[in-house]
């Protein structure tokens, strides 16, 4: 329970205060209630025998000081105080409501932002054994469930603990006995609960999962649309999905189910206690009716509380632990990418030399731009993905002057898009260092990032205009028209908007459906052109384009050899002709270095 609770407040998020506050509301307006129950018992015995007033003192006494001269009007006030209670009462359970609603859905806001920012922070290997499903899941349901079963959850049972103890209690002083008939009933329904506790986490953990599995399967067979058609594996998905439907529908009809038993057991048995009770009390005590008629008023008013309080609270327990795996999923995530986000780069910060760099030079912090004039120095690069020994990158050091073009070739898994995504930033090295003008970029790997523009072998085109497309995350009023037009011309796009219906302002169709493979990439070229960035890395940019376009294409960037640096993977070798140096990879290794002609033409 501690270990949940800790979780808990660490998902939550803002001030813990208002939950305090809510609390309060809640236990105040059950307390109010339950003294509003309390009342009625004695309202009825006066009513029914007003000389009770004379024979209780505390009546008495209150008759005396209100100088009431009949027990009918003493009977009014009773009962326009009860009413006045269950009034408040109502009126402040229907505000508390209101505000536990607003809070928790504004809770659920905050999670589904803080996730995603999160997510977006998150390091680059996160990324590398994480499914995006998950990932959607989290953000779309376990933030529902989180919000409903285990903040709202975990309040219904503080506040049912504290009416169920009042109302006990209350019970105690009335009769006893009653209390431990009650407890004789509630104690087995809980603890029956109880040993359906696994159970209830088992559910919750088959939902979870399963709907995790579901955006997986939508992602699978809607995501290869053209294969799935082709093949004509449609049954395979479908099944998959009706399987997990099936998983899904099974354990919430058990959970659901299983939430009905406190309330219809509680209800049971307090039922064949109260008929048991009255039939035996006349047969053996042969009590006399009266005294029964009060207990049994506070007692059936009572059980209209305390049914509906002890089943919620167990209700409750069930729908904690229901939601526990998803708490753990949102913890875990949370906990994970915010931890790593303090200690980014922390296998730097053991570099000596870094680390001198860092002290040094206090003048590089968080907002400081970097600047790059000379040149870009790798060293000793190496990185090992998590869970390989075999470093994928292994001992690389390279330099490059401002307004130089270096070329990476290399046989398919070399290493070569790994060096590119350490030197993007993605990946973290284990060792070596990568410098700008001699300062370390792992000082400010934001700035550094700032310098880059990049170029991937498959362009990841959002399914919007092919003006944000090119402009990409950038707000629409801050579009600069003259240099998306400079993009555009650059890389050759010019012919391909003049035949669009709307221009630039055209849809290019979720994941660029709309394009032809050329046209992707040349939006991705635009895209690097278009953001200005001194470096351009082009991962195998190229390599989907037919020859003719290709060749444009290239022209477009060797046209731009020496006014920004690239680092170019090429799996064809005559585009990085132009290059000032050449390395080859091979695996992890540089192997051979040196001019376009010593490298490929001699090699
Ligand atoms: N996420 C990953 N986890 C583990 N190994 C990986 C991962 N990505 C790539 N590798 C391995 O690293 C090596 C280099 O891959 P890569 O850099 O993509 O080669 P290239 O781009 O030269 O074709 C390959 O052996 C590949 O299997
Ligand atoms: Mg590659």
């Amino acid at each position: 329970m501690q270990k949940y609770l800790s979780k808990l407040f660490y998902v939550l998020t803002g001030t813990k205060r208002k939950l305090a506050l809510i609390l309060l509301a809640f236990i105040s307006t059950s307390v109010l209630e339950a003294f509003g129950i309390g009342l009625i018992g004695p309202f009825f015995s006066i009513a029914s025998r007003p000389q009770v007033i004379q024979e209780v003192s505390i009546l008495d006494g209150i008759y005396q000081k209100l100088g009431l001269q009949e027990s009918s009007q003493f009977i009014l006030i009773l009962g326009l105080v009860i009413v006045v209670i269950f009034c408040v009462q109502s009126a402040l359970y229907f505000l508390a409501q209101t505000y536990i609603y607003r809070y928790s859905f504004n809770q659920k806001t905050r999670l589904t932002s803080r996730l995603m920012k999160s997510y977006l922070a998150a390091p680059y290997t996160f990324y590398l054994k994480q499914n995006t499903a998950a990932i959607i899941k989290n953000i779309l349901t376990e933030t529902n469930t989180f919000t409903q079963n285990s903040l709202q959850a975990l309040l219904i049972l503080i506040t049912n603990l504290i009416v169920t103890a009042v109302l006990l209690i209350l019970l105690a002083y009335t009769s006893p006995l009653l209390l431990v008939m009650i407890l004789g009933i509630l104690v087995p329904v809980f603890l029956l609960f109880q040993r359906l506790g696994n159970k209830f986490q088992n559910w919750g953990q088959i939902q979870s999962q399963t709907q995790s599995e579901m955006v997986r399967v939508i992602n699978h067979g809607l995501g290869g649309l053209k294969e799935t058609r082709v093949i004509g594996c449609e049954e395979y998905f479908e099944n998959q999905m009706d399987r997990e439907a099936q998983k899904y529908s099974r354990a919430a009809t058990l959970f659901q189910a299983a939430q009905l038993l406190p309330n219809i057991l509680i209800k049971t048995c307090l039922l064949v206690f109260v008929v048991l009770f009255i039939s035996l009390s006349q047969v053996f005590f042969k009590n006399n009716g009266q005294d029964l008629t009060a207990v049994m008023s506070v007692f059936a008013v009572a059980s209209v509380r305390l049914i509906p309080a002890s089943s919620q609270l167990i209700q409750s327990i069930g729908r904690i632990r229901n939601s526990s795996h998803a708490l753990d999923m949102l913890y875990l995530d949370l906990k994970e990418i915010e931890k790593r986000e303090v200690y980014v780069y922390k296998n730097r910060e053991l570099l000596p030399e870094s680390k001198n760099n860092g002290l040094g030079n206090s003048r590089f912090n968080k907002n400081q731009a970097m600047t790059f004039v000379n040149q870009i120095d790798l060293t000793n690069v190496t990185y090992h993905y998590p869970d390989i020994s075999e470093p994928a990158v292994k001992d690389i050091s390279l330099s490059l002057k401002k307004g130089e073009s270096i070329a990476l070739i290399g046989k398919s898994g070399a290493g070569k898009t790994t060096l590119v995504d350490v030197i993007l930033g993605l990946l973290e090295p284990q060792s070596g260092d990568i410098q700008v003008d001699a300062v370390s970029v792992y000082d400010n790997i934001r700035s550094w990032q700032n310098l880059i523009g990049y170029i991937p072998q498959s362009i990841f085109l959002i399914d919007d205009t092919m003006e944000r497309n090119i402009a990409f995350g950038v707000a629409d009023a801050q579009i600069d028209s003259e240099r998306l037009h400079k993009a555009i011309k650059a890389a050759q796009l010019e012919e391909l908007v003049e035949q669009l219906p709307e221009g630039i302002k055209t849809s290019v169709g979720e994941r660029g459906v709309r394009l032809s493979g050329g046209q992707r990439q040349r939006i991705g070229i635009a895209r690097a052109l278009y953001h200005e960035r001194e470096i351009l890395v082009l991962d195998e940019a190229t390599a989907a384009l037919d020859n003719e376009t290709e060749s444009r294409v290239t022209e477009a960037i060797k046209s731009l050899a020496g006014t920004k640096t690239m680092i170019i993977i090429a799996h064809r070798l005559t585009t990085v002709e132009h290059c000032d140096r050449v390395y080859c990879l091979e695996r992890g290794r540089v192997v051979k270095s040196g001019s376009y002609q010593e490298v490929v033409l001699e090699g």
